[in-house]
């Protein structure tokens, strides 16, 4: 089923989620459009709707619960409970479980629970993160030489191009999504899904394309290689992490393209080189870009606007008179322009702007009448 992202849809259906769950109690007041006293617009967070009282909203200022500070509501979880919410997929596989799920039956779970929020095919929107943005191994180029990337489109950051494991996909929906029923999902149904996210992130596990008839397993995800793994500095994981990143800081080079006084200072004054070479960003090189982006930190040569008669002569008057082609008096021809100026100079400055016979106005070219006068003394000024 497609639905068209609304508003009103988004409350409706988290209420009705919410209802549906026995939240009922808890989000009475601040979930439920129209039911606590004088909601004016409702303000969207996340997919929960908070009515705007006495021009204030958001959870604190309108949650009817919160005056009287005990909130008299739930109970201390137990253990079991806590172990339950308390649960970590990591990227080495501790913590995911056994299970699978097909592509086809994720899209099927995505259109009845994420659809709403996320849209078509994880196109995001209306303030919730796009899933993808298409192929994920182009895209990921757009992450890299940011400080000098000349188009606005900036860098796609979703999951299949920004991401550096997937493990932190399986662990967020199961634990965080669908918003507000966390938790809710089967492990297949996690994976279903997963499999469903990859697929139109256009990814390959091992070689093998994620298409339509994939089926994803414990075993296939761990083979899963981000396309920006290696897309983060300091490497933070593993026994070395707080080591490199100590390291990494203690390093001003790694700040960003300045030229150092030592190794150790950073330098505050006149420290740029004019030659200094674009940081060094892990990923795509400068030619994968589309135009390919420039190295040098130049600003761009300035257009040459000024004025010049003889170049305007050359580019706008000379394929006329500067052969003697259609009749036009060509430039250096002493005679022919004594005749010309004959007739006074006022009167050349007219018929040369007004054009008269096979002299175009202006030549054609596009000048001012000042411009234009400028050009006929420099061809008279040749002709003498
Ligand atoms: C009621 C709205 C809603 C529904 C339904 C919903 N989500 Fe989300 N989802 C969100 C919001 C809001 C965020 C951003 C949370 C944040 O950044 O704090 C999010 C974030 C995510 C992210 C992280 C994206 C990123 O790049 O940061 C994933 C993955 C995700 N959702 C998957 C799912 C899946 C799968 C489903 C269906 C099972 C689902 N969501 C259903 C609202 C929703
Ligand atoms: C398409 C050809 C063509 C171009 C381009 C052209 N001219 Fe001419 N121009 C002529 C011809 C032909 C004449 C002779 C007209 C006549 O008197 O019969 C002429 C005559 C003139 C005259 C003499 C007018 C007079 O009073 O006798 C001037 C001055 C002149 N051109 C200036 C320019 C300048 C400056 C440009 C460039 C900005 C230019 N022309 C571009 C064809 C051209």
């Amino acid at each position: 089923m497609i639905f068209k992202l609304n508003k009103n849809l988004l409350i409706s259906v988290s209420v009705a989620a919410a209802l549906s769950l026995g939240f009922s109690a808890c989000m009475e007041g601040s979930a439920t459009p129209g039911a606590s006293n004088g909601p004016t617009v409702p303000a969207i967070d996340g997919g929960v709707n908070y009515p705007v009282e006495n021009g204030k909203t958001g959870p604190y200022y309108v949650n009817t619960q919160f005056d009287s500070v005990k909130m008299n509501h739930g109970r201390i979880p137990t253990k079991h409970e806590l172990e339950e919410w308390n649960s970590d997929v990591m990227a080495d596989g501790t913590g995911l479980p056994e299970g699978k799920g097909s592509v086809e039956m994720g899209e099927e779970v995505y259109e009845s629970k994420c659809v709403m929020c996320h849209g078509d095919f994880g196109s995001g929107g209306g303030g919730y993160p796009s899933l993808s943005k298409g192929n994920a191994y182009d895209l990921h180029k757009t992450l890299t030489n940011q400080r000098i990337k000349p188009d606005t489109d900036g860098p796609v950051r979703v999951f299949g191009t920004y991401w550096p494991q997937a493990s932190t996909l399986w662990w967020y929906i199961k634990d965080a999504m669908p918003h507000p029923l966390t938790d809710s999902l089967s492990d297949d149904e996690v994976y279903g899904l997963v499999a469903y996210i990859l697929n139109i992130n256009e990814f390959e596990i091992d070689g093998e394309e994620v298409d339509d008839e994939y089926v994803l397993d414990r075993a296939k995800f761990l083979k899963i290689k981000m396309p920006n793994v290696d897309g983060f500095e300091p490497d933070i994981s593993g026994p070395n992490g707080p080591e490199n990143v100590r390291k990494y800081f203690a390093n001003p080079k790694n700040f960003g393209a300045i030229k150092l006084k030592s190794a150790s200072e950073r330098c505050m004054t006149n420290c740029q080189e004019p030659t200094a070479k674009v940081v060094y960003i892990k990923g795509a090189g400068i030619s994968d870009f589309h135009p390919p982006l420039s190295a040098v930190r130049d600003l761009p040569v300035e257009k040459d606007t000024s004025f010049n008669a003889e170049k305007v002569y050359t580019e706008s008057c000379a394929m006329c008179h500067g052969a003697d082609g259609m009749g036009a008096p060509v430039l250096g021809d002493k005679a022919a322009w004594a005749a010309v100026t004959s007739k006074g100079i006022n009167k050349v400055y007219s018929n040369g702007i007004h054009g008269i016979n096979g002299m175009p106005p202006k030549g054609g070219a596009d000048l001012s009448d000042n411009d234009f006068k400028s050009v006929v003394d420099y061809i008279i000024s040749k002709s003498k």
